[in-house]
C-alpha cells in the first residue's frame, strides 16, 4: 500500500518531533514510531540539557568543555554553532510547554556534570526527558498538519535500487524518496513516499548486554542509511555512562545521574576508598569515559561487582528533593540513598557516531536527513559532554527544517517506487534462532568491543559476529517478517561498522580505548 507526504519524520524523540512540530508550518508531516510516540530514549534523560545561560558562564567555556571531552576530535565550527544557538532552541522547548527548575529567587536551578567547569544544566528534577517528551508529544498529537503512525518499523530507505538502477556504475547521486514501513499490529508493509525523509531514529545502546537504553535503541537508522550505501562514521566512539544501578537482570539498567555527583556524590570501592583521585585530579566530577574506565579498571583488578556511590553525606532534604525518582527507584531495591551506599557499573549509553551529516543535517544521500543521536554532526568529537545531546537535538532539527523548505519546493513524489516483495519472507521460524543470536551478539560486543579493547580481541569480535550476520541474513531472507529479526539484523551491521571502524583507529583516543595504542594527545594541545 502507498502513501505520500512532504516529510516523513522516522522517530518520536526530542528531534523527530521538534523537527515535525516545525515543518508542519511548510507541509504534511508524517512521524512513524515503532513504539508509542513517548517511548523514546529521550524520555529517560535525566540529568537535563546543557546551555549557556547566566554569567560567570560564557558560551566561550561551553566551548572550550565540549572540545576538551571530544579529545580533539570535535568540528570546532559545530561545536560553535551549536553552542550559540542553543538557548534560543531552549526558549521553544519552554514555548512548547516544558518547565525546568528554578529557584526562589526566580533564575533556573542549573546543575553541573562531569566535564562541564560550570553549573549549566537546565533539569526538571531528575526526569527532564520525561517533561520534554510528554510536552512535545501533546504539541504534536494536536497539530492538524502532523499524521503520527505508531507502531510503524521502518525497515529500509526508498532508493534507486529498488528500481533497479546501478548508482555505483553510472556514478550517479544517492537519492532518497521515501521508506518502506512495516505496520507492527496488522503486518502489511506501507511505502510511504516522500518529499524529504528526516531519520531521527536514536542510538545503538542495544548493542551491549548493560545499556540505559530502552528497547528501542537497536541502530536501526544508522543500519539503513548503511544497506542504502550512505556514509556513517565514527562508530568505534561508543559512551559507557559510569553509573548505571548494579541490580541484575532489570533491564534498561536504570541510570543513576551524573548530576548527583554534581551534587557532591562520590565514587568509592566496596571497601569505602574514594578511588577516583588516583585517575584523574577532577575525581568523580572528571568526563565520563575516564570515570567509566577508572570503575571498570577498579571492578575487574579487585573482582567486585560493582563500586559505590555514596550519598551519605548530602543534605538529605535537598537530596530526595532534587532526585526524587532515583530516591524512589533505588527505595524499590532496598536502599535508602540518605544512608545507604549505591551499587554501580558503568553501562552503554549513547553514540557518538552515526549517520555522517552537515551543519544543516543533511545526510550524502539526497533528500535525506539525519537528526539526534543517529547523527554524527561533530558536535561530540570522541566523547560527548554530557548533557550536550539533547541540546544537539534541538539545533539540528531547527537547521533542518531551514534547509528543507526549498528542497521540499522543488520535490515530486518517485511513482516508479515498487510495492513491498512479500515473495518468499512467508515463513515462520523458531524465535530462538533470533533470541539466541541477539544474545550472543551483545555478549561479544560486551567482552570484546566494550570500555577496553585490544587488537585480539576485535578481530575475535569480528570473526564471530560474521557467522551471526551469515545465518541472519539467511533467515531474513526466507523468514516471515518480524521486528525482532529486523533488529536483530540491524545491530549486527552497526555492531559491524563499530568494530571495523574501533579497528581502523591505531590510537587511544576518547571513548575508543585499547590496549595496544596509547593515547597521543594530551589535553593541553587542543
Ligand atoms: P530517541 O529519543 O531515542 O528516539 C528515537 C525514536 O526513533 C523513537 O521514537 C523510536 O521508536 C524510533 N525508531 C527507532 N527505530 C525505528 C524504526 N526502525 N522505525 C520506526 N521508528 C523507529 N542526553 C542529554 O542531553 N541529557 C541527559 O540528561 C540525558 N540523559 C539520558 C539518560 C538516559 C537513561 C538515556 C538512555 C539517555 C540520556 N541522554 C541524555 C541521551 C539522550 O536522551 C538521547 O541522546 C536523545 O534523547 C536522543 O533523542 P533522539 O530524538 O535522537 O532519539
Ligand atoms: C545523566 O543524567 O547522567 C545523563 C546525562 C547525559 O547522558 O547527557
Amino acid at each position: 500500500m502507498k502513501r505520500k507526504v512532504d516529510f516523513l519524520v522516522i522517530g518520536s524523540g526530542i528531534a523527530g518531533l521538534s523537527f515535525a512540530l516545525k515543518a508542519a508550518n511548510y507541509g504534511k508531516v508524517c512521524v512513524i514510531s515503532k513504539n508509542s510516540l513517548e517511548e523514546t530514549n529521550t524520555r529517560y534523560a535525566q540529568g537535563g540539557i546543557a546551555a549557556v545561560t547566566y554569567s560567570p558562564d560564557s558560551f566561550e567555556k561551553h566551548v572550550s568543555d565540549t572540545i576538551i571531552c571530544g579529545d580533539g576530535f570535535c568540528d570546532k565550527d559545530v561545536v560553535e554553532m551549536v553552542i550559540r544557538e542553543a538557548p534560543l532552541r531552549i526558549n521553544e522547548l519552554i514555548d512548547w510547554g516544558v518547565e525546568f527548575d528554578k529557584n526562589p529567587d526566580g533564575q533556573y536551578d542549573l546543575a553541573r556534570e562531569g566535564g562541564h567547569t560550570e553549573h549549566r544544566i537546565l533539569h526538571h528534577k531528575d526526569n527532564t526527558g520525561l517533561i520534554i517528551q510528554e510536552s512535545i508529544s501533546k504539541q504534536v498529537r494536536s497539530h492538524p498538519n502532523i499524521e503520527c503512525l505508531e507502531h510503524y518499523f521502518a525497515i529500509d530507505l526508498l532508493t534507486q535500487h529498488h528500481f533497479g538502477w546501478i548508482t555505483k556504475r553510472l556514478n550517479m547521486d544517492i537519492e532518497c524518496y521515501g521508506v518502506y514501513a512495516f505496520n507492527l499490529k496488522t503486518n502489511v508493509v506501507y511505502t510511504i513516499l516522500a518529499k524529504v525523509t528526516v531519520v531521527a531514529t536514536g542510538g545503538t545502546g542495544n548493542l551491549y548486554h548493560t545499556t540505559t537504553n530502552p528497547l528501542i535503541a537497536t541502530g536501526d537508522g544508522i543500519a539503513m542509511v548503511y544497506r542504502a550505501k550512505g556514509i556513517i562514521e565514527n562508530m568505534q566512539f561508543v559512551q559507557f555512562h559510569p553509573t548505571s544501578l548494579y541490580h541484575p537482570g532489570e533491564r534498561p539498567s536504570f541510570l543513576i545521574t551524573e548530576a548527583l555527583r554534581g551534587f557532591g556524590a562520590l565514587l568509592r570501592t566496596v571497601d569505602g576508598e574514594k578511588f577516583m583521585s588516583r585517575y584523574d585530579s577532577r575525581g568523580s566530577l572528571a568526563p565520563r569515559d575516564i570515570v567509566a574506565r577508572a570503575i571498570d579498571n577498579e571492578i575487574k583488578i579487585r573482582g567486585d561487582d560493582y563500586v559505590y556511590l555514596d550519598c551519605t553525606h548530602l543534605d538529605t532534604v535537598e537530596l530526595k528533593n532534587h532526585f526524587p525518582n532515583i530516591t524512589k527507584k533505588c527505595l524499590e531495591t532496598g536502599i535508602d540513598i540518605s544512608r545507604d551506599l549505591i551499587p554501580v557499573v558503568p553501562a552503554a549509553h549513547y553514540l557518538c557516531g552515526g549517520i555522517k551529516v552537515d551543519k544543516n543535517g543533511r545526510g550524502s544521500i539526497n533528500n535525506l536527513y539525519a537528526i539526534g543521536e543517529a547523527a554524527s554532526t561533530g558536535l561530540h568529537g570522541a566523547n560527548r559532554l554530557a548533557s550536550n545531546s539533547l541540546m544537539e537535538a534541538v539545533v539540528f532539527a531547527d537547521r533542518a527544517v531551514k534547509d528543507t523548505i526549498e528542497v521540499m519546493k522543488n520535490r515530486e513524489f518517485n511513482e516508479k517506487i515498487p510495492e513491498w516483495d512479500y515473495e518468499g519472507t512467508k515463513h515462520p521460524e523458531e524465535m530462538v534462532l533470533i533470541t539466541q543470536n541477539y544474545k550472543e551478539m551483545q555478549q561479544l560486543m560486551s567482552v570484546y568491543v566494550g570500555i577496553v579493547r585490544s587488537d585480539l580481541r576485535l578481530q575475535r569480535a569480528l570473526s564471530r559476529l560474521g557467522i551471526i550476520y551469515k545465518e541472519t541474513e539467511a533467515l531474513y531472507k526466507k523468514s516471515t517478517l518480524s521486528r525482532k529479526l529486523c533488529e536483530l539484523r540491524n545491530l549486527i551491521n552497526v555492531g559491524y561498522l563499530t568494530i571495523k571502524m574501533a579497528q581502523n583507529l591505531h590510537e587511544s583516543r576518547g571513548l575508543h580505548y585499547t590496549i595496544d595504542y596509547p593515547q597521543k594527545r594530551k589535553i593541553s594541545e587542543f
